[in-house]
C-alpha cells in the first residue's frame, strides 16, 4: 500500500495543522523548517505532505491527488467540492463578512446602482446578492481584498474576518455576516472507501488529539 498523502494549507492554518499532525505522531520537523519542498515525506510513518494554497487543498483531495487534508470551511463553502468532511477542528475560527469604507457605513446600498464587490469568494458573494435581488458586479481577487475600496476598485468587499484588525487598519467596517467557518479535516471519497481502516485510524487519532466531537 502506498503512503497516505496529506494536503496542507500554506498560510495562517498551517501552524495549527502541523500541531495536529504532530499530536497524532507524524514527523513534521521538515515542514517546520525553511524547506522550499512542496512534497515532504515522513517515511517512518508512511505519510507524505503536500504544501498547497488553501483553495487547492480541496481540489487535490477531491481529485484523489491527496487522501486527506486540512482546510478552512470558507474554502469548502466557496468550492462546493465533492468530498467527505468528517471532522471540524478547533482552530481557524472566522466569519465571512461584507464590509465597506467607514465613511460609507451609513449608505443605503440598495439604492446604489452599478455596485462592485471585491472578493476571493465570488460564488458565495454572488449567492448572497442574488438572494437579496441586488445586481452587483463581482471583482474576483486572490488576496489583499481590503485595499480595493480605497483604490476605487470596488464599493464593497466580502472577505474572512478573524480578529478584525485587517478591516480596521484599512478603514473598513463590517456590514453583515455571510457565514461562519473554522478548520475542517477533509477526506477523498475513494480513499475513504478503499483505505477505510487507515483513514479511520487517522480520524480517531485526530479526534483524541483535538477532542473534536
Ligand atoms: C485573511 C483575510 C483577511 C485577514 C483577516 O487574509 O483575507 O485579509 O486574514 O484577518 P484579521 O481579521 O485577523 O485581520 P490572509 O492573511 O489569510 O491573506 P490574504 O490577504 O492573502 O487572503
Amino acid at each position: 500500500m502506498s503512503a497516505l498523502t496529506i494536503a496542507l494549507p500554506k498560510g495562517r492554518l498551517l501552524p495549527h495543522a502541523l500541531a495536529v499532525l504532530e499530536a497524532i505522531g507524524l514527523d513534521v520537523r521538515e515542514l517546520r523548517g525553511a524547506t522550499r519542498k512542496l512534497i515532504v515525506a515522513d517515511t517512518k510513518h508512511d505519510a507524505r505532505f503536500l504544501l498547497l494554497k488553501p483553495f487547492d487543498v480541496a481540489t487535490f483531495v477531491e481529485y484523489g491527488a491527496a487522501d486527506w487534508g486540512i482546510v478552512g470551511q470558507d474554502v469548502l463553502l466557496e468550492n462546493e467540492s465533492d468530498l467527505f468532511e468528517p471532522l471540524t477542528l478547533p482552530f481557524g475560527f472566522c466569519r465571512i463578512a461584507l464590509a465597506a469604507r467607514r465613511e460609507r457605513a451609513q449608505t443605503d446600498w440598495r439604492l446604489e446602482t452599478a455596485l462592485r464587490v471585491a472578493s476571493k469568494y465570488p460564488r458565495l458573494t454572488r449567492k448572497f446578492f442574488v438572494e437579496r435581488g441586488w445586481s452587483v458586479e463581482i471583482i474576483p481577487l486572490h488576496g489583499s481584498i481590503e485595499i480595493a475600496p480605497a483604490l476605487g476598485l470596488s464599493d464593497l468587499v466580502v472577505d474572512i474576518v478573524d480578529t478584525g484588525r485587517t478591516l480596521k487598519e484599512n478603514g473598513l467596517v463590517e456590514l453583515e455576516t455571510l457565514g461562519q467557518a473554522q478548520a475542517a479535516l477533509i477526506v477523498n471519497r475513494a480513499s475513504h472507501a478503499l483505505r477505510f481502516r487507515e483513514i479511520q485510524n487517522v480520524l480517531d487519532a485526530v479526534k483524541r488529539a483535538t477532542r473534536a466531537p
